[in-house]
């Protein structure tokens, strides 16, 4: 029996600047650039082992066995490194999240981030930024981001291009700020992200305007990164996450991923503000709000936060390191 293994740890990320809608669907194109900022300590380890006793592929989730799409895109991965590294050998996959699934951080970043690193590793080949950030966008354009540390941006892409990866802004000592979670609902979200991303762009009369707006709100973030100038970056922030939220409001069926408990802890960012700290919000495609602060601040705002109606309460995470691997 023979044996090839890797261990892959990698750190969610959470989107300064948004990507909603695809320019490539095959291939996961996004439409937007984003940028991100990763996220410690959240994290997801995930070991890989090829083993030539498998009849067939395992893969599991948090300690259990995952089934359905969970399982069907973990395959894809496995059966697309298989292809490069020319090895049929069935795997086990063992992936796990240090931070609840329900979060509000969406696990599918770190986790194929994770799953691509630990997968190709374990065949034997080296290491290659690139083709892991373009192969884990293939299955989670967020994923693409996780591959580093810091602040990252992952541009739109053109149709066809199946090149296309993120790239580092900054690394994570460039910029001591924080990033306060404030956990709104426990459920796992009602509409996935491709799902809600065609709905937009198929319904919502707001679809282009926000795409012709993403260029210049990613410059403005990317430009605030550099300067570690925060109000540039939260302003242009809460403009992407509100627009797109308009974008995904006005879609048809309506996509309204917001709960009493957002626009409390958006009410708490603005009182906040008036206050005089320097803090800006952000939304994913669910309810939770996660508000960008400097590092003296986090305490603060992660106290108002938890002191919001409805909110349950909050986490907080700094700028996180490059994906790494353990062999
Ligand atoms: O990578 P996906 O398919 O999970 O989409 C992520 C979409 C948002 O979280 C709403 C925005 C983003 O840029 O992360």
């Amino acid at each position: 029996m023979s044996q090839l293994k890797a261990t892959a740890i990698a750190r969610a990320n959470i989107a300064l600047a948004k990507y909603w809608g695809k320019s490539d669907v095959p291939l996961n194109l996004p439409a937007v650039p984003s940028i991100s900022l990763t996220l410690e300590p959240m994290r997801t380890e995930t070991t890989v082992t090829f083993d030539s006793a498998l009849t067939d592929d395992q893969v599991m989730l948090n300690g259990e066995v995952a089934t359905g799409k969970a399982r069907t895109r973990a395959l894809k991965v496995l059966d697309h490194v298989r292809a490069i590294a020319k090895i049929d050998h069935k795997a086990r996959v063992e992936s796990a999240n240090n931070f609840p699934t329900a979060s509000g951080l969406a696990s599918s970043a770190s986790g194929f981030a994770a799953l691509v690193a630990a997968t190709w590793s374990a065949t034997g080949m080296e290491r290659d930024n690139e083709v892991w950030s373009a192969m884990a966008r293939q299955a989670s354009a967020s994923a693409a981001r996780s591959i580093y540390g810091g602040f990252v941006e992952l541009p739109k892409g053109k149709p066809g291009d199946a090149k296309l990866a993120a790239r580092r802004v900054a690394g994570p000592d460039h910029w001591d700020v924080r990033i306060v979670v404030a956990v709104a609902n426990e459920g796992a979200k009602d509409v996935g992200s491709t799902e809600g991303m065609t709905l937009s762009e198929q319904t919502s009369p707001y679809y282009r305007p926000w795409v012709d707006c993403s260029d210049a709100l990613a410059e403005e973030v990317r430009q605030g990164i550099l300067a570690r100038d925060l109000s540039k970056v939260g302003e242009a922030m809460e403009q992407s996450t509100l627009a797109m939220h308009a974008c995904m409001m006005a879609s048809r069926p309506g996509l309204l991923y917001w709960q009493p408990a957002t626009l409390a802890a958006l009410g708490t960012v603005k009182r906040l503000r008036k206050e005089g700290v320097e803090v800006y919000a952000t939304m994913d495609a669910g309810p939770h709000v996660k508000a960008l602060c400097h590092a003296k601040d986090a305490e603060r705002v992660a106290k108002a936060l938890a002191d919001s109606p409805m909110v349950l309460r909050t986490l907080t995470a700094h700028p996180g390191a490059d994906l790494e691997v353990q062999k």
